[in-house]
């Protein structure tokens, strides 16, 4: 069979299975509107779908719809996506939402071409936005969708490669159906792929309602699909975490504006391994002075391209100076718990100082 035959062949079957299988109690299935479809196709693209369900649920009682999201303060969005990461989303979906309630009278577009043009929605979002909310025959290509489809078609194409993405949306929006199978699909697809394709050489191909259909299957190949080439490696960098306290109170500044974190919170930091004295001279260089110091533990921390190897030092510091002149602001334990969104690479810190003491 011809790739296009095999696709179109596939369809059926696995619309069939997803309408009888799917995980019911996912709370964006409730109600398929397009402002719920595109936050949790936002959340869902780098987080897993058990990590997703409360902040979605969160998000939801306190953004219900476009206008609530495009007048939210930056503060309280931070707060609600504290720990998702990646947190240019969020910026995103506020940036959107603006522009929604200017151009759109506030009702997101309901083809993927307009959508595209929306910050933060790309082809992926796109499509599941409009297949899945609108019925349109719109493909949604992420990781998951290019792993069965590799395995279904034994497919030698590097899905590492823009190109590919490419090469399967054409293919897959040839067989693709309108109207309420759309939306049935693009999510079969994404559940086959969470459920029983799974990555890594553990497919549960029993559960699979392609196991007449699939090529690795019938080869007893699916352990070598789908084909990627090696990732590039992350980088280390080591890094010297400054729990400062000055009265119960501990310092958090801003990172900067452009790069990894961008304008959030954080803990001061240097970068390096430093010994003690290095410490007490990079207390002294942010103008405090330190009364004890003394070791508070070691943390990792995994970004897309960078590894942090964090290492902290719980300074107490006299009282009077500020620091602020070198952009330190001072909170109470119980603001920094849950005033103030503090990106998971510093959760480590976070727990030992509002659990009071290292
Ligand atoms: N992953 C991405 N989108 C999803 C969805 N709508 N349902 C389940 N998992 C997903």
């Amino acid at each position: 069979m011809v790739y296009e035959e095999l696709l179109a062949a596939a369809v059926p079957p696995l619309i069939e299975w997803y309408a009888n299988n799917r995980r019911t109690d996912l709370p964006w299935r409730k109600d398929l509107s397009p402002y719920r479809v595109w936050i949790s196709e936002i959340m869902l693209q780098q987080t897993r779908v058990e990590t997703v369900v409360p902040y979605y649920e969160r998000f939801l009682r306190h953004l219900p719809d476009v206008a609530s999201l495009a007048a939210v303060p930056d503060d309280e969005l931070m707060k609600l996506w504290e720990g998702l990461g990646y947190y240019s989303r969020a910026r995103n979906l506020k940036k959107a939402a603006g522009i929604v309630m200017a151009e759109y009278g506030g009702e997101l577009p309901r083809t993927a071409e307009t959508l595209r043009r929306l910050p933060g929605i790309g082809d992926y979002t796109a499509g599941a936005i409009a297949s899945i909310a609108c019925g349109a025959p719109e493909p949604a290509v992420d990781g998951n969708v290019l792993r069965v489809l590799a395995r279904l078609t034994e497919s030698d194409d590097d899905v590492t490669k823009e190109k590919t993405k490419k090469q399967v949306s054409e293919q897959l929006r040839k067989v693709y159906p309108s109207g309420r199978e759309a939306g049935l699909l693009t999510e079969g697809l994404m559940e086959l792929g969470e459920t029983v394709c799974l990555p890594n050489g553990t497919p549960l191909c029993p559960l699979c309602p392609w196991k007449e259909l699939c090529l690795c299957h019938a080869h007893g190949t699916e352990d070598l699909y789908p084909m990627r080439t090696a990732k590039k490696e992350r980088r280390t960098e080591e890094l010297t975490v400054l729990l400062l306290e000055k009265q119960g109170t501990f310092a958090l500044c801003r990172r900067p504006a452009s790069g990894l974190l961008a304008g959030l919170w954080q803990l001061p930091n240097v970068p390096g391994a430093l010994t003690k004295d290095g410490v007490l001279r990079a207390v002294g260089g942010l103008g405090l002075v330190p009364e004890s110091v003394r070791a508070a533990g070691r943390s990792r921390h995994l970004f897309t391209h960078v590894e942090w190897n964090m290492t902290g030092w719980h300074i107490q510091c006299r009282d009077g100076d500020s620091g602020a002149e070198n952009g330190l602001s001072w909170f109470a334990p119980d603001q920094i718990r849950t005033g103030v969104a503090l990106p998971s690479a510093f959760r480590f810190w976070r727990q030992k100082i509002t659990e009071n003491g290292d």
